[in-house]
């Protein structure tokens, strides 16, 4: 990424983040890939325009990114509970803070609203789309679809009590079409197959131009994801993010160059949505088992990010944040000058705000021993010793900047589960 714009796989870029949050449970996997691919042949099979196809594919697949727990996720899916439109309205929430993807909010927003005769064309005052109601049919009729039976099978039935629901719970013509596309084999084989997306038409994935501050945008979206799953994590990377960024500027990286640490540091802990809640909200010490899951973590990051080509370089200074100079770090094992500066500035971002920051079972260090903390780190080789100066060099400043990143996100959590009762 050298230029100050880029072309973007906006598609890719979202599955990335929606298949990190079914990596959760097996249960799950695939779910928004699924649902996004039904969602697609639905609004095909009823003709329409090919922007609206790709409007109601996308919605499909980030419809449930509002459930951010494993137990929401597996609630959602299961059933359609009193509470059902928390995570849809929280998802929209998410959505509308990122300019490219206002027009779907509203499409995720009204995902489980019931038909009711046609008075689910409106909720609250507000107009609801067809296309919301699409989504809702994709998602019950893939929730109804069991991975232990043969899809084929299994049709019939499901086919029947979704039709029973037609005009009250489901919009009729949607169920006309679905109707019709289960009579088609293929369809049911493309959905439970590995990658059902895959089977698509390409054009379904089409690069957008980003500027690299609609990208910061996205990935603070992200970064919410990744941090409101729990009160422990909720303003993490908001901290390394801004650490990470005046650091980069203070060691001479280029305007652009910084703009990409702040990304990085976004999504440096992306790989967590694949991490267990209960492990990662233990007050106690881990078990080895539970151990070992968390520090997969940065595994994940990489993994997630090397699906987008251009994030090359912000994948490694975000997936190497626990490489250690000394060889200690993991899970790549990358030493000594292998380990490039961007990585080596985000191990001490994130050293630094995790000492630093409150959680809600401690107070964070006071300067004395956070410096006491880095300073051995760095006289050891784990981190490295010029990046951990220039830190000191400009501690009250950078400490003052992370504490403003930080308490802006606790603000945002705030709001997001306002009113919810969810924490
Ligand atoms: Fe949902
Ligand atoms: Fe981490
Ligand atoms: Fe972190």
């Amino acid at each position: 990424m050298s230029i100050d714009k880029v072309g973007i796989n906006l598609q890719e870029l979202l599955l990335c983040i929606t298949s990190a949050q079914d990596l959760i449970n097996p249960v799950l996997v695939n779910h928004h890939q699924q649902v996004a691919y039904l969602s697609f042949k639905i609004a095909e099979q009823l003709d329409y325009p090919l922007k609206e196809q790709k409007e109601v594919f996308l919605a499909g697949l980030v419809h449930d990114i509002g459930a951010l727990s494993e137990d929401e996720r597996l609630e959602v899916i299961d059933n359609e509970p009193s509470c059902i439109n928390v995570h849809a309205f929280n998802g929209a929430r998410l959505l509308e803070e990122f300019k490219p993807l206002r027009r779907i909010a509203d499409l995720v927003r009204y995902h489980h609203i019931p038909w009711n005769c046609g008075d689910g064309l409106s909720f609250m005052g507000k107009d609801v789309s067809i296309k919301s109601h699409i989504v809702h049919l994709a998602d019950r009729t893939c929730v109804q679809i069991k991975s232990k039976r043969n899809v084929l099978s299994q049709l019939p039935a499901v086919l029947d009590a979704l039709n029973k629901d037609s005009g009250t719970l489901f919009e009729p013509s949607s169920i006309e079409a679905l109707n019709s596309l289960s009579k088609k084999e293929y369809i049911w084989l493309d959905l439970i197959s590995d990658a059902p997306v895959r089977r698509l038409p390409r054009t379904l994935f089409d690069t957008v131009m980003l500027g690299i501050d609609d990208i910061i945008d996205l990935s603070m979206v992200f970064s919410h994801i990744i941090d409101f799953r729990s009160k422990f994590t909720a303003h993490h990377s908001a901290g390394v993010a801004n650490t990470a960024h005046k650091l980069a500027q203070l060691l001479g990286f280029s305007p652009l160059e910084c703009k990409m640490m702040l990304i990085a540091g976004y999504l440096h802990d992306l790989g967590k949505l694949a991490i267990d809640n209960k492990v990662l909200e233990k007050p106690a010490k881990l078990n080895e088992d539970e151990f070992n899951e968390m520090r997969s973590h940065t595994y994940y990051t990489y993994k997630l990010l090397d699906t987008i080509p251009q994030f090359e370089t912000i994948k490694k200074w975000a997936a190497y944040h626990h490489e250690r100079l000394d060889g200690t770090g993991y899970p790549f094992k990358i030493d000594g000058d292998s380990l490039p500066l961007g990585s080596r500035i985000m191990a001490v971002a994130d050293v630094f705000t995790a000492i630093t920051e409150n959680r809600p079972y401690r107070m964070g260090l006071d300067d004395e021993k956070a410096m006491s903390i880095l300073g051995d780190m760095a006289a050891k080789n784990a981190i490295d010793g010029n990046v951990v100066n220039t830190l000191f060099d400009h501690f009250q400043e950078i400490n003052a900047l992370r504490e403003d990143a930080q308490a802006a996100a606790s603000a945002k959590y705030d709001a997001y589960f306002a009113d919810q009762g969810m924490r």
